[in-house]
Order: structure tokens, then C-alpha cells, then sequence
């Protein structure tokens, strides 16, 4: 029976159990597969299954670290979660070689995030508009519970308008928020600010004749758009410092810009281009316990912005200089969310030094460039696949079961060789039959 009612409040044993009947009937001892990723310790172990519903074990991922990340003369080792062959090895190698041409250069362009209570209004716009004049001081003052610590640390609310939106939506309209969250991510604390503004705004219009029963919120939510918290990474080189595999200076440097052209005019492409840019920048989100959907939707979105979908990144030769640059949204915490209570988080942040969000969209914006660098590199020169097939080697061997020495055997065999899973398992059936 694969339909359960109350599968929730099982134990984890008995949600396991469950797992196990109904989808692995004829494995002897099936439990074991979810439990032998069971951590040891049970503290640790309760606390990731405390951060959803339904555990039933861990999912792993590598852990990586990228290191020679220098950024504003400051080196970084940047730590990499992912399960994709080559991306930190890609990211590692962009690091390595801007490290000997001035590093990566960053600014925070703006730290703003918004959020909106939606609903409808049905009657006169002067009237919505003399209510929200009179009640706006009430929602913030109302909301002052909610902002005190984060006004005391130099944060809050900084903007709470009306915006008509009957354009776009018959009788639409929003209140629209803006906030400072400074090193938090903020989604809590921004939400509770909405939801209490709505509150206000329903408790003062069932006392207003002219606004009552002409109104619907309809929901109140923060915004994962956020074009006015941008962070903007670049690396400049002179041209004739530029080397890509066998193309040199000008050839290179001209290639490069071609291929970040044509990102720009095709969304194909330029879709494709974006995901290089979020391999890097998805794998320190990850690590560093934020939220890559979030990052992940707003990114595209702002790449959407002019109406067309877009590359994030663009290159450009300026005289005698070869320039690269990346801008894109990034709301981002260090504290609070997964950041204390996650150990590998923890770790993470350690390694990166501490850094508070600003130095953070700093850091993950330069990943997200190198990312681009290389792949865009490889692209223009000798091709991904060579490259990425010598990463995913190991993934091929370990599929068709070849041991320590076979991997080494094939490996030196492979080196100059173009890699292909029929290859591989050829190959392997090869020296298998030899033995
Ligand atoms: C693969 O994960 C990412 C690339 O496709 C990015 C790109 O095409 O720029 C290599």
C-alpha cells in the first residue's frame, strides 16, 4: 500500500520500516541502506533530523574547498559543496591564474530587500490613498516589537509605500516595504514586518467606513527579486597576459568577448552561461547554509530584467585591457538560519574567516566569475567535455565497479585519451580479461 494517513507521526524507525515493506519487499534488511548514513552521534544526528519533516537519513554531498581565491588583495580558501565533477576543480583553476594578475576586485552595490502585503481594493483610489497616509505610522509603530533588535544594530524597516498596481491586475495593490538586514538573510524577520503591517491594516479598516468591506489581502510575503541588493565582482588583466589553453593575447581575449556576446543576444545560450555562473555560486550558497532557491530566482529574474534573459556576466577589452565582470542580486546571511546550528556551516564560515554578508556576496560573487571564466575558457578552446570527462572518470569507474588498482591503470591509460563511458568499460573489461 503506498497511501498513508499519519505517516508523520511515525517514529523514524517506523517511517523507515515503512520505506522498507513497501519498497524494498524482497531486500533482506533494508534499513540498513538509510541507516548506515545515520551519524553516530545522536545529538548531531537529532538536530538534522529536527531541520525538516520526515527524515528518514542524510544525503550526502561532497565537501570541497577552492583555495587562492584573492579578492580585494585578501586571499580566501572558499569552501564548495556540490556533486558535480569539475566544478571546483574549474573554480580553482580561475582563482590560481587571476591570482597572478591582481586577484578579483568586488563592491557591494546595495543591500536592500524588499517584501509586499498584496490585496485588492475595490473602491476609490483617493480613498485607499488618505487611509494608507493616516495608518502607515500605526504599521510601523505596530511592527516596533518585531524591529527593535534590529534597529538597535543599525537595520529595520526603510520604506513602506503604497504602490497601485491596477496596470498589471484589475484593482491590484501592495504595500510595498523595503528592509535592512545586515547579516541576516532576514526572510523571518522580514515576513513578521509584512504580516504585521496586514494586521494593522485590517484592524484599521473595519474602523473606517470608506475602506471597510471594499478590501482583500490576499497574502503578505517577502520578495526573492531583489535588484537593489547587488554585489558586482571583476578581473582585469592586459591583454597580452590573457592565456587560454593555446590561444594568447588578443586572440583570446577577443574569443572571450565573442563568446560572452553571444550569450547576450541568445537565450539558449545565455541560459546555459548562467547555470556555469551558479555552479559556483549554488556550491558556497550550499555550504554556507543559505537558501540557493532563493538565490537561484532571483538571479534569473534579475537576469530577465531588461525583458530579455541575459548572460549576468560580461567581458570587454578596454584599450590595452582585458576586462570580466559579473553583477547579480544576492540576499545572503551569516548569521542565524542553518548558520550555528549546522556544523559543516559552521566550518564553512570558519574557513571563509567569519565573514559578515557584505564580505560574503563578495566572496560568492568572485566564485560565480571564476566559475564563468573557466567554462567560458574551455568553451573557446579545447572544448568542456575533455576536461569534464577526466573529472567524471572517477564517477565511471566506480560505476562499473573497478578497483583501486584498475582505476590507476586506467587513469594513466586514459590521459591522453578522449573519455567515453563505452570506452571506459571496454577498457576495464579489457584488463579484467587480461588477468
Ligand atoms: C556545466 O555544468 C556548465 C557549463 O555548461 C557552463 C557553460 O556552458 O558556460 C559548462
Amino acid at each position: 500500500m503506498k497511501q498513508i494517513n499519519g505517516f508523520s507521526k511515525l517514529t523514524k524507525a517506523e517511517k523507515i520500516q515503512w520505506l522498507c515493506d513497501t519498497y524494498f519487499p524482497e531486500v533482506e534488511n533494508a534499513a540498513a541502506f538509510f541507516e548506515k548514513y545515520h551519524n553516530p552521534n545522536t545529538e548531531l544526528q537529532k538536530r538534522h533530523d529536527e531541520f525538516i519533516e520526515n527524515t528518514v537519513t542524510n544525503y550526502y554531498l561532497p565537501f570541497a574547498v577552492a583555495p587562492n581565491f584573492l579578492i580585494n588583495g585578501r586571499t580566501y580558501t572558499v569552501p564548495m559543496a556540490i556533486e558535480e565533477s569539475s566544478v571546483v576543480a574549474a573554480a580553482s583553476r580561475a582563482a590560481k591564474f587571476w591570482q597572478g594578475r591582481g586577484g578579483f576586485h568586488t563592491t557591494v552595490l546595495s543591500t536592500e530587500k524588499t517584501g509586499h502585503v498584496h490585496f485588492f481594493f475595490y473602491g476609490e483610489k483617493a480613498r485607499l490613498e488618505a487611509f494608507f497616509a493616516r495608518v502607515q505610522p500605526l504599521m510601523l509603530a505596530n511592527a516596533k516589537p518585531i524591529t527593535a533588535n534590529m534597529e538597535k544594530r543599525g537595520g529595520g524597516i526603510t520604506s513602506l509605500t503604497l504602490v497601485d498596481k491596477t496596470e498589471a491586475l484589475a484593482d491590484y495593490y501592495q504595500l510595498s516595504a523595503t528592509f535592512e538586514t545586515l547579516d541576516a538573510m532576514g526572510a523571518n524577520f522580514i515576513n513578521s514586518c509584512l504580516e504585521s503591517f496586514a494586521e494593522t491594516f485590517r484592524e484599521e479598516a473595519e474602523k473606517d467606513a470608506a475602506i471597510r468591506g471594499q478590501y482583500e489581502i490576499v497574502m503578505s510575503i517577502l520578495s526573492n527579486y531583489v535588484p537593489n541588493c547587488l554585489v558586482r565582482a571583476e578581473v582585469h588583466c592586459p591583454v597580452d597576459e590573457l592565456e587560454i589553453a593555446h590561444l594568447k593575447g588578443m586572440a583570446a581575449a577577443k574569443k572571450f568577448v565573442q563568446a560572452l556576446a553571444i550569450a547576450n543576444a541568445d537565450v539558449y545560450r545565455a541560459t546555459t552561461h548562467n547555470k556555469g555562473i551558479m555552479n559556483g555560486i549554488d556550491s558556497v550558497i550550499l555550504a554556507t547554509g543559505n537558501d540557493f532557491r532563493a538565490i537561484e530566482a532571483g538571479a534569473h529574474a534579475y537576469a530577465a530584467r531588461s525583458g530579455n534573459y541575459k548572460s549576468l556576466s560580461n567581458a570587454w577589452i578596454e584599450g590595452d585591457t582585458f576586462h570580466f565582470a559579473l553583477e547579480l542580486p544576492l540576499a545572503l546571511g551569516t548569521v542565524g538560519g542553518l548558520t550555528t546550528l549546522h556544523p559543516l556551516v559552521k566550518t564553512a564560515l570558519e574557513i571563509l574567516e567569519k565573514p559578515n554578508a557584505r564580505e560574503l556576496m563578495q566572496i560568492v560573487a568572485c566564485v560565480g566569475l571564476a566559475q564563468n571564466f573557466s567554462a567560458v575558457s574551455s568553451l573557446i578552446s579545447l572544448g568542456i567535455q575533455k576536461g569534464h570527462m577526466k573529472m567524471h572518470l572517477n564517477n565511471i569507474f566506480n560505476q562499473l565497479g573497478a578497483t583501486d588498482d584498475e582505476k590507476q591503470q586506467l587513469a594513466a591509460y586514459f590521459k591522453d585519451k578522449t573519455v567515453s563511458h563505452s570506452e571506459v568499460a571496454e577498457a576495464l573489461n579489457h584488463l579484467k580479461s587480461q588477468k
